[in-house]
C-alpha cells in the first residue's frame, strides 16, 4: 500500500492528523495499536483551549462538542479555604471549553470514518518506520498474524510517551529534558452533580485538590498524592474525606459524593524530546512532550503540534513548498516549552513538596496572593491558561525561528 503519510498512533493527535490531511486530499493511514474501545476508555483531562476549539471546528468535529462542552469564562484559585475568580474575559477575553478528551478522540473516530482517503488500522502490532532518513521512508506492522507493509512519503510519529518513533531517531540526535515530580494525582470520577460551575484548583497544606466536571451529572476530582500510591489502596470515602479537606469550605459543605466510576494515579512529570523532526518522520503530541496536568496543557499542545504539522504537510504535498515542514519542530517546540513553564509553574505554586521549607510555603502562599491582587499577573495567567494565539504564515515564522 503506498499513501501519503503514514501516522503511528491513534489518539487525538494522530486522529486530527489524519482528519486535517484528509480534508486537504491527502491520503494516510492511521496504525493503533489498540482498540478503538480500550482508547475510548482512558480517561484523560477536559480542558480546551480556545484555539484548540477552533481547530476542532475547523477539522468538522466540533458540533457535538459546542452542543454538549462547557464554556468556562474564569477559574477559581484557592488557598488557606479562601477562593478567588480569575475572569478569563476580563483578564484576556477568551474562554475555555470543558469538553473531555475521551469525547474528542470519539468524535475524531466518527469523523474519520466518514472520511474520504483514510484507512484506520486498529490492533496493529510491532508497527515500526523504516528508512526516514531517506525519501522514501516506509512503515511494516502485523495485524492478524500477516506482515504489511506501507510506502509513504512522510511518517508522523504520534505514538504517545511510550511510543516507538521517539526511540527510532538516533539517541546521538535528540536532547531530552525531563523533571519527575515526586507526587502524583488520584483522580476520580464520578456520577454526581459538579460543586461548582467552575474549576477549583485549591492550594492545601495537605496537599494539591482539583475539583473538575465533564457534564452537569459527572463530576472529574483529583488530589495529591505520593508518587508510590496505590489507587486501590484509596477506599471512595478516604478519598472524599480527603477531598474535603482540601477544598475551599464553602465548596467542601456542598460537595456532592457517590461511588467512583474510575479511580486512577497518574505520576507527574515534565519532558521534552528535541527536536520534533528527524528526517521525514515528524513527532508531534505526547512522543515528543509530556506536561503535568496542572496547567491543562497536554491535548492543546498536541493540537497545536497537528495543526502546524498538517500546515506544513499539505504544502510540501501539494505545492511542493517544504518550508513549513522545515521550522516544524522549532515552531511546534517554542509553544511547547511555553506550555512546559506554564505547566511547571502551576505545579511549583499548588503543590505541596516534600522537601519543602516553611520559606518555600511562604512563597507559594504571596504567589497565589499576587495572581488574586494583580490584574496584570492574572492577564499573564489567563493568557497561557485559555491559550496564546497561533503563529501566523510562514514567511512572518521565517523571520521569528530562523535560526531553528
Ligand atoms: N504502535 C501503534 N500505536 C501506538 C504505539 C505503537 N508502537 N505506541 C503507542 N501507540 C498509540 C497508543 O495506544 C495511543 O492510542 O499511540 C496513541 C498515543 O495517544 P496518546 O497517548 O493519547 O497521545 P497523543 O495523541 O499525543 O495525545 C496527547 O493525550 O496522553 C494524553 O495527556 C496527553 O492529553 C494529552 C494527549
Ligand atoms: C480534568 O478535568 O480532568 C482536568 C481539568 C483541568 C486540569 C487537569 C485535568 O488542569
Amino acid at each position: 500500500m503506498n499513501v501519503d503519510v503514514a501516522i503511528i498512533g491513534g489518539g487525538p493527535a494522530g486522529l486530527l492528523l489524519a482528519r486535517l490531511l484528509s480534508q486537504a486530499g491527502a491520503s494516510v493511514i492511521v496504525l493503533e495499536r489498540q482498540s478503538r474501545d480500550y482508547v475510548l476508555s482512558r480517561i484523560r483531562a477536559g480542558v480546551l483551549e480556545w484555539g484548540a476549539v477552533e481547530t476542532l471546528r475547523q477539522a468538522g468535529v466540533g458540533e457535538r462538542m459546542d452542543r454538549e462542552g462547557y464554556v468556562h469564562e474564569g477559574v477559581s484559585l484557592a488557598a488557606a479555604n479562601a477562593a478567588f475568580r480569575v475572569d478569563f474575559m476580563k483578564a484576556c477575553g477568551q474562554p475555555v471549553m470543558v469538553y473531555g478528551q475521551t469525547e474528542v478522540t470519539r468524535d475524531l473516530y466518527e469523523a474519520l470514518d466518514r472520511s474520504d482517503g483514510v484507512v484506520v488500522v486498529q490492533q496493529a502490532e510491532d508497527v515500526q518506520p523504516h528508512d526516514v532518513e531517506t525519501e522514501r521512508p516506509f512503515v511494516t506492522y502485523r495485524k492478524d498474524g500477516i506482515e504489511h507493509r506501507i510506502d509513504c512519503q512522510f511518517v508522523a510519529g504520534c505514538d504517545g510517551f511510550h511510543g516507538v518513533c521517539r526511540q527510532t531517531i538516533p539517541k546521538a540526535m535528540r536532547t531530552e529534558y525531563e523533571r519527575v515530580y515526586p507526587f502524583g494525582w488520584l483522580g476520580v470520577l464520578s456520577r454526581t452533580e459538579p460543586v461548582s460551575d467552575e474549576l477549583i484548583y485549591a492550594q492545601h497544606e495537605r496537599g494539591f485538590a482539583l475539583a473538575s466536571m465533564r457534564n452537569a451529572n459527572l463530576s472529574r476530582y483529583y488530589i495529591q498524592v505520593p508518587a508510590d500510591q496505590k489507587a486501590e489502596s484509596w477506599s471512595d470515602n478516604e478519598f472524599w474525606d480527603e477531598l474535603r479537606r482540601r477544598l475551599p469550605d464553602e465548596a467542601a459543605e456542598t460537595l456532592e459524593t457517590g461511588p467512583s466510576v474510575e479511580k486512577s494515579i497518574a505520576p507527574l512529570r515534565s519532558f521534552v524530546s528535541e527536536p520534533m523532526r528527524y528526517g521525514r518522520l515528524f513527532l508531534a503530541g505526547d512522543a515528543s512532550h509530556i506536561v503535568p496536568p496542572t496547567g491543562a496543557k497536554g491535548l492543546n499542545l498536541a493540537v497545536s503540534d497537528v495543526r502546524y504539522l498538517a500546515e506544513g504537510l499539505v504544502s510540501a504535498l501539494k505545492d511542493d513548498d517544504e518550508r513549513g515542514i522545515d521550522i516544524y519542530s522549532a515552531r511546534a517546540l517554542d509553544r511547547v516549552w511555553r506550555a512546559i513553564h506554564f505547566s511547571w509553574w502551576m505545579t511549583s505554586m499548588m503543590h505541596r513538596f516534600p522537601d519543602q521549607t516553611p520559606f518555600d510555603r511562604r512563597l507559594q502562599e504571596v504567589e497565589l496572593r499576587r495572581i488574586r491582587d494583580s490584574p496584570a499577573a492574572q492577564t499573564l495567567m489567563a493568557e497561557i491558561y485559555t491559550g496564546l494565539p497561533y503563529e501566523g504564515n510562514f514567511e512572518h515564522l521565517d523571520r521569528s525561528v530562523a535560526s531553528a
